[in-house]
């Protein structure tokens, strides 16, 4: 075929690739989203164990009975407390002095999140198999103890990092290393190295867990991910989101359709020079040799597969 049907295909291939993972990152995955509204879920019932709470005590909930399987648990501090003493032990995280909200609230609440048997359904990392449950630590403003749909405080820790102390960990699989994995909020993931065998550091809030890089195949992208209620206040985002897949898959569409134009145009051109080029060869008379059809003479290239016919409108 011709070249600039090649190269003007390939351009059109090279700015579809371009463009497509730029849409396709600006979109958090579905099990993110799915995560998020899990989040919010859990800050409404895990506040719901609060009746007149004492601060610096963990109070556990109860999750909604279709999401039993997870633990959830509540305390409440005074910033002011946190900083200056931190918390020796609320389940398996260790807290030190220097840890600080933003922005600044009087007092807030630490909500702990034990995924149990749904930590694959919610945070799918594939590539890797998870040796301990998912385990989230999320800060809320405590002004409001019955107030939903919170946004979760910026919490950082200023000299010595939080520690999380894994209980029931799975042995390591042979010539395997455990590797710690951080979800900070927004779902990005980081990876750090496990200590004394069951335990990770972090500067930062959000969902933990010990993990190998799994050299079976990952599960299927299609395993279906549990819908989680998204509640009202949420949604608004959602639309947007929602819009731009779309608005790619459509634009993808449209640069396929368009290729294949392209291609068929390429196609035509081509056919048309032949043309062109056998109609100016048959003129000069070279390369053709004449062959009786007939009674008759025609003109006939060597090449020719099929023999010339006669004309419907030769009359003899
Ligand atoms: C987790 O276990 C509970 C029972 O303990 C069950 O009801 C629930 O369906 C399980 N969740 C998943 C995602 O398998
Ligand atoms: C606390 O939040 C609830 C639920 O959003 C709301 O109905 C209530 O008015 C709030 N209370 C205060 C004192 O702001
Ligand atoms: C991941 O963690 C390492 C070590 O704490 C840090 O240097 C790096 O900036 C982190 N990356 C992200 C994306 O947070
Ligand atoms: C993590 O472990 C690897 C190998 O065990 C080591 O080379 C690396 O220095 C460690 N990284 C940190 C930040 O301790
Ligand atoms: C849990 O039950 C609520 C109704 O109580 C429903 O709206 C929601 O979809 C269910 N969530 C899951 C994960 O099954």
């Amino acid at each position: 075929m011709g070249l600039q049907f090649r190269s003007l295909s390939m351009l059109v291939l090279l700015v579809w690739l371009y463009w497509w993972p730029r849409v396709e990152s600006q979109v958090p995955g579905p099990e993110i989203r799915s995560a998020k509204a899990l989040d919010v879920i859990l800050q409404d019932y895990a506040y719901r164990a609060f009746v007149r709470p004492r601060t610096g005590i963990p109070y556990d909930g109860a999750p909604p009975s279709n999401l039993s399987g997870i633990q959830i648990s509540a305390m409440r501090l005074r910033s002011g407390s946190l900083y200056m003493r931190g918390v020796q032990m609320y389940k398996e995280f260790t807290i030190p002095v220097g840890v600080r909200e933003e922005p600044y609230v009087e007092r807030l609440v630490l909500v702990y999140q034990n995924l149990g048997n749904w930590s694959t359904a919610y945070y799918r990392l594939p590539g890797f198999m998870y040796l301990a449950p998912i385990l989230g630590l999320l800060a809320y403003d405590a002004s409001n103890l019955s107030a939903k749909n919170l946004r979760e405080l910026h919490v950082r820790a200023s000299e010595e990092p939080i520690s999380i102390e894994f209980r029931q960990v799975k042995p390591v699989p042979d010539g395997s290393i455990a590797r710690c994995v951080w979800f900070d909020l927004n779902g990005r993931t980081n990876f750090t190295n496990v200590t004394s065998g069951n335990k990770c550091a972090t500067f930062e809030q959000g969902h933990f867990s010990i993990v190998v890089e799994s050299t079976a195949p990952s599960p299927s992208p299609a395993s279906p991910i549990p819908q989680v209620p998204t509640p009202s206040h949420g949604g608004g985002g959602n639309n947007s989101k929602v819009w731009t897949i779309v608005g790619s898959v459509i634009g993808g569409v449209a640069l396929l359709v368009l290729l294949a134009l392209l291609m068929l145009l390429a196609w035509r051109f081509n056919k048309r020079k032949k043309m062109h080029r056998m109609e100016k060869a048959a003129e000069a008379g070279e390369a053709l040799h004449m062959t009786t059809v007939g009674n008759t003479k025609a003109p006939a290239a060597t090449t020719t597969r099929t023999q010339p016919t006669l004309e419907t409108e030769y009359v003899p």
